[in-house]
């Protein structure tokens, strides 16, 4: 209940800055993107995706994206069909005084100029083939560009402006207007300004990013769901440079990290303004979708992917029952986990909801029945599938409490990651703590946790293995 009323808060102020982001925006977009397209050469390479607003606050943070070239070069080898792309919208002002405007929109990407004896569209088309992740073409002629008309060498003044999102007529707004060249020359105008879509591409393309699952969508709403931790504004609709923001927050101290993402488009009147990345440490359920915007604000493409745990049941919970009905029962093997053999029951798994950080059941090490005081040592049964000379981060709470702070003073456990000790932790005295360690994997590697000596027992319990991104 709490969770969401805050929740419901945060989205409450989200979506009121986005409508306040989106007037912002009208009015700085224009030199924000249309420097790049007035003093830089034509042809450059499109920048980074860009953070612009992270958790409340402007940036002008750089999204390393890591964006895959499969699907430009398999749109490269076949010819293009002129059927792939279709007209969004027509161009005018072709007579001496008859004026048109160019797109200003999110995702711009980057431009070039095209051969001008003719209206080149199949150029400006080729283009946008070759530019990874564009999907929408601006076609304009721009006059009285002294770049154009006597500086760059193509001698061109046909540009031709990718995006990496669709946008419509009611975006020309940029009319030119500018004492480029001198007087008699007159201001800059624009004219026979038309816009071309990629057929295919009613969603924006996208493809999972590694290490995680598609979960959600793409739906015209948005998650309203608890484990809320922050969110991103980008600068265009970037899957991947979504899951590197999520990898690299900080953890919730009571939930964890970042286990899920939820991107999605928001359409002002109709147009595309931001580019909303919400995160999450817990991963919502897709029936929690339910924010389809308010007021002139709708949700579209709202995409949802979950953070991939390579440790199968870390949270103990295959451990689901006890044979004789009753809530509080322990094993020393479940059908994930082994406690292996040191003296009795020094590595177990619990089924006691009041022991457990999250679910029913929760690891224990130090001998359940206190018995002995030997160290125990828990071990998946399964070796993890991960992918050899990439990086993993392990997580996971640890709790060192039960037996008060004298008893649990010298309490201590280690994690083992193929057979090395990766750390020797002494908790003391401490409630359920999040640790985090990063190891690099070798495939089918063997993690392990061991230590406790009864009565200064240690559980664990909700631990991840998650692939780290490249970076
Ligand atoms: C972002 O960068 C631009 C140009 O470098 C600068 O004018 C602007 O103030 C920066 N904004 C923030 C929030 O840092
Ligand atoms: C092509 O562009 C150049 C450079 O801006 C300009 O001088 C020329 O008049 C243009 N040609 C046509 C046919 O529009
Ligand atoms: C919302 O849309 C209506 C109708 O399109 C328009 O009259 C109104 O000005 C818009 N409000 C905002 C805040 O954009
Ligand atoms: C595991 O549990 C079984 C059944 O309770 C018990 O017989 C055995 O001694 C235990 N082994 C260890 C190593 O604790
Ligand atoms: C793994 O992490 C180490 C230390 O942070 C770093 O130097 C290395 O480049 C990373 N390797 C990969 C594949 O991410």
């Amino acid at each position: 209940m709490m969770f969401s009323s805050l929740r419901l808060l945060a989205f409450t102020v989200l979506a009121v800055s986005f409508v306040e982001g989106a007037s912002i925006d009208l009015s700085t977009r224009r030199l924000a993107h249309l420097a790049p397209i007035f003093f830089t050469p034509p042809g450059l390479p499109a920048s980074d995706t860009k953070v612009t607003v992270i958790d409340g606050a402007s940036t002008n943070q750089t999204v390393d994206a890591v964006v895959s070239s499969d699907d430009v070069t398999r749109r490269s080898l076949v010819r293009r069909l002129p059927s792939e792309y279709e007209q969004i919208f027509p161009g005018s002002g072709t007579g001496p005084s008859d004026r048109d405007a160019a797109i200003e929109g999110t995702a711009y990407l980057t431009y070039t100029v095209v051969d001008n004896s003719t209206y080149n569209v199949d150029a400006c088309l080729d283009f946008c083939d070759r530019v990874t992740g564009c999907v929408f073409a601006n076609l304009y002629y721009e006059f009285n560009n002294d770049l154009l008309d006597y500086v760059f060498s193509e001698k061109s003044n046909l540009k031709c402006a990718v995006y990496a999102d669709i946008h419509t007529a009611v975006e020309k707004t940029f009319f030119g207007g500018q004492q480029l060249e001198e007087a008699p020359a007159g201001l800059t105008y624009i004219q026979k300004s038309t816009g071309w879509a990629l057929r295919t591409r009613a969603d924006i393309p996208v493809q999972t990013p590694d290490g995680y699952d598609s979960v959600l969508g793409p739906t015209d709403a948005a998650n309203i769901a608890n484990g809320y931790m922050g969110y991103a504004l980008l600068d265009r609709y970037d899957v991947q440079a979504c899951a590197d923001l999520c990898n690299a927050r900080g953890p919730d101290r009571v939930g964890g990290s970042c286990q899920y993402f939820n991107l999605w488009r928001a359409l002002v009147n109709g147009v595309p303004t931001t580019y909303t990345c919400a995160m999450y440490y817990l991963v919502p359920d897709p029936s929690t979708a339910t924010n389809f915007g308010q007021d002139n604000l709708t949700v579209s493409q709202s995409r949802g992917y979950a953070r991939r745990n390579y440790l199968v049941d870390g949270g103990f919970e295959s451990y689901d029952h006890c044979n004789d009905g009753g809530s509080f029962c322990y094993t020393n093997v479940t059908q994930n986990w082994l406690g292996t053999p040191a003296g009795s029951n020094d590595g177990t798994v619990f089924h006691f909801v009041p022991y457990a950080h999250s679910g029913h059941s929760v690891g224990l090490l130090g001998s359940a029945d206190g018995s002995d005081r030997l160290p125990g040592t828990l071990t998946p049964r399964g070796t993890l599938d991960t992918i050899p000379g990439r990086n993993y981060s392990i997580q996971f709470f640890l709790n060192s409490d039960f037996s008060g702070p004298r008893l649990q003073a010298n309490a201590f456990a280690e994690v083992h990651w193929n057979g090395q000790v990766i750390s020797t932790i002494q908790p003391g005295y401490s409630h359920w703590t999040y640790y985090q360690y990063t190891v690099l994997a070798r495939g089918n590697d063997v993690l392990q946790f061991h230590g406790a000596r009864a009565p200064a027992w240690v559980f664990l319990d909700d631990i991840k293995v998650y692939l780290v991104s490249l970076c």
